[in-house]
């Protein structure tokens, strides 16, 4: 077993330095995970540069209502979570990314991730219902949240297919996983 995936999970709030490895991370795993969903063009000559932009712009509009979780293994980055709280008037707060790298699904940091961020919304004292999109195709993250209790709420056709609005009721369900 390689070094670092012996070493324990720890999880703590990104800062801006941890920019350039986010971004890489989260292109990485979209060119795993998004594989004929997503244009392969874009998977193969671009996803890199436009998530570094994604990234760079959170850092520089700053928002007091998003939050970004990074789970390590040492100082490798395992995955990441970015929620923003009380998003919409009536799905509540959005669950914009959640990523476990290939090498540590399974292992429970997904949930942890979600809960940690579901934690973070109610200490800003919103408690409010909880939403994110998900590819139609994409089958594993599905089976993930509907074993936490997702409703899939509709379905709706967007650039690459369709997408599925999934909610749940309320934070507390999500904060108090075990
Ligand atoms: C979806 C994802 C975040 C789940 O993270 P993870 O760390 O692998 O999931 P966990 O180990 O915390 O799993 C929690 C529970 O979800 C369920 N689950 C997780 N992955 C599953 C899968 N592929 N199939 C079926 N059930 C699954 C299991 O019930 C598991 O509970 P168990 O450990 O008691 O069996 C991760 O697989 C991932 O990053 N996928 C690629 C990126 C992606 O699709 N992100 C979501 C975009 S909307």
């Amino acid at each position: 077993m390689h070094q670092s995936l012996m070493k324990p999970i720890t999880y703590r709030t990104a800062t801006e330095a941890d920019v350039t490895r986010i971004a890489a991370f989260h292109a990485r795993s979209w060119q795993e995970t998004y594989r004929g969903i997503m244009p392969d063009e874009f998977l193969d000559d671009e996803v890199e540069e436009e998530r570094l932009e994604v990234w760079q712009e959170r850092f520089v509009e700053q928002m007091p209502n998003r939050q970004i979780i990074l789970a390590e293994a040492g100082n490798q980055l395992a995955g990441f979570a970015c929620v923003v709280a009380g998003d919409d008037p009536v799905y509540g707060t959005l669950l914009d990314n959640l990523h476990v790298s290939r090498d540590y699904k399974g292992r429970g940091i997904g949930r942890q991730l979600i809960k940690q961020a579901a934690q973070w919304v109610q200490n800003q004292d919103v408690d409010s219902p909880f939403y994110l999109w998900v590819y139609e195709q994409n089958h594993p993250a599905r089976a993930f949240y509907d074993s936490l209790g997702a409703i899939n709420q509709e379905r709706i056709r967007g650039d690459n297919g369709y997408v599925l609005r999934y909610t749940w009721p309320n934070t507390e369900k999500l904060a108090n996983l075990t």
